[in-house]
């Protein structure tokens, strides 16, 4: 028996970023705000499995496919074996091990692509974006939740697996799968390094994060954007802002109905709410609005236009779903769905001098002016600190 490599670098990389993209990916999946870097992960997860189907043709010889073709049958078959104490140690991957190696790159790609056809009707967003709507993209949703929870199952599976194999052999496998390196026999087919490829995949996907998270960097080092964000309240962390779609824009509408308040996009109230707005706009909570004909009509119009109905947005069609047809809500801030998606927030938040006012929108939802209240764009400000409220103060 000697020291030999059995896993070439690029196997290596794979299997940990693979298993980190894989565990990061569970933890931004509650979140709304972590989705950019959730689907990230997914991209990047797609990404590798590619690189994994061409490695098993054209990696050494324990990385390719041929070494490790077992069947099912076989596969349980060592696993009674296991059972009994019995069971041969393979060198490369044992036949139950490689059975979860397949179930997990296929489950990778079933969880990855409902992941794009998700992000695309639910946010629409991302490359699926309309392909379908919100209440067909239902199922897809369920699919694609349901098969991250069966990848799961199956990560617990081989791990345990790793560690049975590891006690059952005196060998630790995990490790093995840090150095390549195990011991075997001399005529042992042995693994190139290839540190090449393993250097070009780490290129590969720096440039890719790069290139994702851009916006991100871009904030940091743009002193004006900063400063921006600090007069309009948003707080002070940055939060993951996903780029979605653009919604249509009105100039007399923003100037008419942005004097008092921030604007409140058309899509967050059906066309009937507008339309009733308008009609009473000599009693607009306590104003009397005062437009002339003309400017009422063509304000009218753009809201009938964008309101909820046309589902621009997640937000237009969720809240146009909660209201019952028979309500003609004037405040958006007393639709069903408004009040189910704000009532966690603690009652210090509300009174945060950053907030003050449930319809201070923009003091949460850096994109509350433009209308889209992108999950990645909320944020939850901090009661201001000396330092926090000073730009000078951000590097
Ligand atoms: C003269 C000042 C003024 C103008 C101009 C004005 N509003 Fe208002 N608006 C108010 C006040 C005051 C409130 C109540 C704010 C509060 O409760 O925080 C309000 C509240 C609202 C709300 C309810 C917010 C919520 O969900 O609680 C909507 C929607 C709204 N305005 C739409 C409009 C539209 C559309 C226009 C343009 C046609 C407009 N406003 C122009 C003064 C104004
Ligand atoms: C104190 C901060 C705060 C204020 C002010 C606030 N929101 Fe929110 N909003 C949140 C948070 C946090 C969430 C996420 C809740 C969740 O995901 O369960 C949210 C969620 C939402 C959503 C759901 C987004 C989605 O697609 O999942 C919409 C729509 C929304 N807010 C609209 C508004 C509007 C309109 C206003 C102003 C009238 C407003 N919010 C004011 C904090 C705020």
């Amino acid at each position: 028996m000697q020291r030999i490599l059995i896993w070439d670098l690029p196997t290596r990389l794979f299997h940990w970023t693979l298993a980190s993209s894989f565990a990061l990916a569970w933890l931004t999946s509650d979140g709304d705000q972590w989705r950019s870097i959730h689907v990230f992960l997914g991209y990047l997860m797609l990404g590798l499995v590619v690189f994994r189907l061409i490695w098993g043709f054209a990696g050494s010889h324990f990385s390719r496919f041929a070494s490790f073709w077992f069947g099912p049958k076989e596969a349980i078959d060592y696993l009674k074996q296991v059972a009994t104490g019995h069971a041969p140690r393979h060198v490369g991957h044992n036949p139950t091990g490689s059975l979860a190696i397949y179930i997990l790159l296929a489950m990778a790609v079933v969880v990855g692509l409902t992941g794009i056809l998700t992000l695309g009707g639910d946010e629409q967003q991302g490359i699926a974006a309309g392909w379908f709507s919100f209440s067909q993209i239902k199922w897809i949703k369920e699919l694609h939740e349901a098969a991250a929870i069966l990848m799961l199952v199956v990560v617990i599976g081989h791990i345990t697996g790793v560690v049975v194999e590891s006690v059952l052999h005196k060998e630790n496998l995990a490790r093995a799968m840090v150095t390549g390196v195990k011991m075997a026999d001399p005529d042992t087919p042995k693994a190139t390094a290839r540190p090449w490829v393993a250097v070009l995949m780490l290129l590969a996907m720096l440039g890719f994060g790069g290139w994702w998270f851009a916006y991100a960097i871009d904030r940091q080092i743009d002193g004006q954007a900063w400063h921006i964000r600090l007069e309009t309240g948003i707080g002070e962390e940055p939060h993951v802002k996903f780029v979605g779609k653009q919604l249509p824009d009105h100039k007399q509408w923003r100037e008419e109905c942005g004097s008092c308040h921030a604007v409140f996009y058309p899509a967050l109230l059906p066309s009937r709410s507008w339309q009733k707005m308008m009609a009473e706009q000599d009693q607009h909570f306590g104003s009397d609005l005062g437009l002339d004909a003309a400017t009422t009509e063509a304000i009218l119009k753009f809201m009938v236009d964008n309101a909820a109905e046309k589902h621009a947005v997640e937000a237009a069609f969720k809240i146009e779903q909660s209201i019952p047809a028979w309500v003609t809500p004037l405040r958006i801030t007393e639709t069903p769905y408004w009040i189910r998606k704000h009532r966690e927030i603690a009652a210090s938040d509300w009174t945060n001098p950053m907030v003050m006012s449930k319809t201070n929108c923009a003091a949460c939802h850096s994109d509350a002016d433009v209308g889209t209240f992108e999950d990645g764009a909320m944020h939850i400000p901090k009661a201001p600190t000396a330092a926090a409220t000073s730009p000078a103060s951000r590097p």
